[in-house]
């Protein structure tokens, strides 16, 4: 079964009914009665589709701040928009949610060009802003039930609350939570209409580790509903923990795309291997006589490409049959600081920072 959506012609009413692609039903709008008769499209790949964007730009003055972009998030994806700061982010997500207007380019949500339709789908999507406030004397359940009347379609408030974790908080005033407790409340607030695409942006700066943790579980369990969600993040592990797709944004630009495996087997570095604290000056000699790609790594720690697992026994049983003694080892996988490195030839965390 099908949500499929109308227009009433008569009194501009906006319904909803169910049934299968193709079947054809005889409805009546509930707010005139007037009858008619409305048929389901059959499904096309596009039924699977929620947010398309094409050749999206946005220029302010001299800066093109986004930069002719496309992409496609799929319905019921966590798709992470990840960049440094000043990449065009929010610039972009604000365009998708209708906020600021494009200079150029094409937006769809759920097949709809919001160009001209944005009524017709903005009840069925929600948004968390960036650096998101509430009201300061509301109880975390008086601002949910606040922002729930916004809306035609409401979800359960009692049901979010507990989803969200936030039964012990729920009579506690929202200036008195902590930023992580802040932030969850903030996406519990992007439920209240039981949307279907839900718009996070960087709903995790700011946060210490733990809370950042348990705000990432929030967004999980936000797919594990059906939901689709659009995160934007300048945290590589928020991206890698977190998301089915990513899109690598750089100064306006999709530099990069794709799952984080297709990411980093298509831009990735090899595995390395760490050896800590290595007791020779020799032992890069002696492994570099054998064929290893070698090289020295802060103080006395050698690290050591892998391409294959035996690899690392070679090099340890090298070391062995040379004496050399070390400290430990340590194996480390690529990652997406490293994919953004290699395309831009800047640190991601280094360019959030400035
Ligand atoms: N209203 C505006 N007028 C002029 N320039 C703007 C405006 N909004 C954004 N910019 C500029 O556009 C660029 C992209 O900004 P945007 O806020 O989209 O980046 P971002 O990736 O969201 O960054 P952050 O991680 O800091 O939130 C920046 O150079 C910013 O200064
Ligand atoms: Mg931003």
């Amino acid at each position: 079964m099908i949500e499929q959506r109308f227009k009433c012609p008569n009194c501009g009413e906006i319904a909803s009914f169910y049934g299968l692609p193709g079947e054809t039903k005889i409805t009546s709008c509930a707010s005139c009665h007037l009858q008619g008769r409305i048929t389901i499209p059959a499904q096309n790949q596009s039924d699977n589709v929620a947010i398309e964007v094409s050749h999206l730009k946005k220029v302010y003055g001299d800066l093109i701040a986004v930069n002719d972009i496309s992409f496609t998030v799929k319905k019921g994806e966590i798709f992470a928009f990840l960049g440094p700061n000043g990449a065009g982010k929010t610039t972009t997500v604000e365009m998708i949610e209708s906020i600021r207007t494009p200079t150029a380019g094409t937006i769809k949500l759920l097949s709809i060009d919001i160009k001209n339709g944005f009524n017709l789908i903005k009840e069925r999507i929600s948004i968390l802003p960036q650096e998101f406030h509430s009201f300061e004397r509301f109880t975390v359940r008086e601002t949910l039930t606040y922002f729930s009347k916004l809306y035609k379609k409401r979800a359960d408030i009692d049901e979010i609350i507990d989803a969200m974790d936030l039964r012990s908080h729920k009579k506690k005033l929202y200036r008195n939570l902590s930023g992580g407790l802040k932030q969850r409340v903030g996406v519990a607030l992007s439920l209240v209409n039981d949307p279907e695409i839900v718009f996070l942006d960087e709903p995790t700066t700011g946060l210490d580790p733990k809370a950042r943790r348990e705000v990432w579980q929030v967004i999980a369990d936000l797919r594990n509903k059906g939901k689709t969600v659009f995160l934007t993040t300048h945290y590589m592990e928020e991206a890698e923990h977190l998301a089915d797709h990513i899109a690598i944004i750089h100064k306006g630009k999709i530099i990069a795309e794709g799952s984080l495996q297709e990411l980093l087997s298509r831009y990735g570095e090899k595995t390395t291997l760490y050896i800590k604290n290595c007791k020779s000056d020799d032992a890069k000699y002696h492994l570099e006589e054998k064929g290893f790609d070698v090289h020295l790594s802060g103080d006395g720690d050698i690290t050591v490409k892998i391409e294959y697992k035996e690899k690392v026994l070679e090099v340890l049983s090298e070391l062995r049959h040379e004496c050399i003694d070390y400290d430990g080892v340590d194996i480390r996988g690529s990652n997406l600081e490293e994919v953004f490195l290699r395309l831009t030839g800047a640190r991601l965390t280094e360019e959030a920072e400035t």
